[in-house]
C-alpha cells in the first residue's frame, strides 16, 4: 500500500509524467494501453461520483478492479460532501487503489451546478473540509487537480496552500481558468510560482503534446499530465521520443481492441470506434479506414480494417507515418465542456 509520502517520493526520483483523468477515455483498457507502450505513467482514472461509490451497489465493483499493470493507479472522484468522500475513499483504498484525486476543476455546467467540479474553487470551506475528511480516512495520498481559478485574478496559491493545509499530498493545475473552459492557451506562470510557494509537488496540466514538450516547460514543477495529446498516440509518454512504424500503430490498435473487448462487456465497441479511429491522423486514405472503422461490429471486424491498411501501405509499413499533427488534435477540442 502507498503511503502519504507516495508522491513526494516520486517527485524526488524522477518527473511525475501521468495520464490526465479524461471522462470517456481513461477507463482500464486505456490505462493498460498507455502503461504497456510507456510503463513509467501514472494513470489517472476517468472521474466517478463519490456518491455513486458510496450508494451503487455496481459502480464500485465496475470500475474499481484493476491489473497489475496499471499500478499504481490513481483514482479520481468529484462530490461536495465531506462525509460521502470520506466513506467512498475507504472503498477506494479497499481495492489496492495508489492514490485518489479530486476533481475542482472540471467546468461541466451539470457538474458545476450541483456544486461539484469548479465550484469547489469558490466554495472553499467544503474544499477544505472534503479533503481533510479524506485525509484523515484513508492512509494512502489525496490530491487534487484544479485550474488557474475562477477567473483571471483568482489566487491560485492561496487556494493551493488552503489545500495543501487540509492535507492533500499532490497539486495538478490545468493552466486555464473555469471562464477559459477549454479555450485559449494553456498558461503556466502562475502554476510556476505556485511551486514555489507550497511544500508538496505541484504538476502542470493543458497542452502538453509529448514528453519532450513538458520537460522543456517543467521547470521547478514536479512533473506534467498529458490528455488530448495521447489519443491515437500512448507514444507521447515516452521519454525516448520513440516514433512507432505505421506496423507498430496498426499492431497497437490490435492490443488496444484486445484491452476493450477484456474488459468493457458489450460497450466495447463503441469504445474502439471512438479510439481507433484517432491513430490513422495523416495517413494517405485515413478517411475510408476511419469510415470502417466507426462501423466494427467485432474483433474480426477491426482486423479486416487493420489488414485493408497493411496491404494498402505494403510498402511503408516498416515507417512511420509522416507528420502527425498533434496542434490539429488539440484545436479539435476547442470548445469542449465536457
Ligand atoms: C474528453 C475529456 C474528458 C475529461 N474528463 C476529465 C475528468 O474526468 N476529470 C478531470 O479532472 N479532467 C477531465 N478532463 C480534462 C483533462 O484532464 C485535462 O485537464 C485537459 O484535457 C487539458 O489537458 P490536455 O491539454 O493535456 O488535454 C477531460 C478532458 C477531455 C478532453
Amino acid at each position: 500500500m502507498t503511503t502519504k509520502n507516495f508522491w513526494k517520493n516520486l517527485a524526488d526520483s524522477g518527473p511525475i509524467v501521468a495520464l490526465a483523468p479524461m471522462d470517456g477515455y481513461c477507463d482500464s483498457a486505456y490505462r493498460q494501453l498507455i502503461k504497456t507502450i510507456a510503463p513509467e505513467t501514472i494513470a489517472f482514472s476517468e472521474f466517478y461520483s463519490a456518491d455513486g461509490l458510496v450508494h451503487s451497489k455496481t459502480l464500485a465493483p465496475a470500475v474499481l478492479p484493476h491489473a497489475e499493470i496499471e499500478k499504481p493507479l490513481i483514482v479520481q472522484i468529484f462530490g461536495k460532501d465531506p462525509e460521502k468522500f470520506a466513506e467512498a475513499a475507504k472503498i477506494i483504498e479497499s481495492y489496492g487503489v495508489a492514490g485518489i484525486d479530486v476533481n475542482m476543476g472540471c467546468p461541466a455546467k451539470k457538474v458545476v451546478k450541483s456544486g461539484h467540479g469548479s465550484s469547489l474553487m469558490i466554495h472553499r470551506d467544503t474544499a477544505y473540509r472534503c479533503i481533510e475528511a479524506m485525509a484523515m480516512a484513508v492512509s494512502i495520498p489525496i490530491s487534487v487537480k484544479t485550474r488557474l481559478g475562477w477567473e483571471n485574478s483568482d489566487p491560485l496559491t492561496e487556494f493551493c496552500r488552503w489545500l495543501e493545509n487540509a492535507g492533500a499530498n499532490l497539486i495538478t493545475v490545468h493552466g486555464r481558468t473555469y471562464q477559459q473552459q477549454f479555450t485559449g492557451k494553456a498558461d503556466w506562470t502562475a502554476i510556476y510560482e505556485l511551486a514555489d510557494s507550497i511544500r508538496i509537488p505541484v504538476i502542470w496540466n493543458g497542452d502538453v503534446r509529448d514528453y519532450a514538450d513538458g520537460m522543456a516547460k517543467k521547470s521547478n514543477l514536479a512533473g506534467f499530465m498529458i490528455g488530448r495529446a495521447s489519443f491515437g498516440n500512448p507514444w507521447c509518454f515516452r521519454a525516448d521520443a520513440h516514433v512507432p512504424t505505421l506496423s507498430a500503430v496498426l499492431d497497437t490498435m490490435r492490443l488496444h481492441t484486445d484491452f476493450l473487448f477484456q474488459t468493457k462487456g458489450r460497450k466495447w465497441m463503441l469504445e474502439a470506434r471512438k479510439h481507433l479511429v484517432q491513430y490513422l491522423h495523416a495517413l494517405p486514405g485515413a478517411k475510408s479506414y476511419r469510415r470502417a472503422l466507426v462501423s466494427v461490429e467485432s474483433p474480426e471486424d477491426v482486423d479486416r480494417v487493420l489488414m485493408t491498411i497493411r496491404t494498402d501501405h505494403s510498402d511503408t509499413l516498416d515507417m512511420p507515418i509522416p507528420g502527425r499533427d498533434t496542434d490539429s488534435v488539440l484545436r479539435a477540442w476547442e470548445g469542449y465542456t465536457a
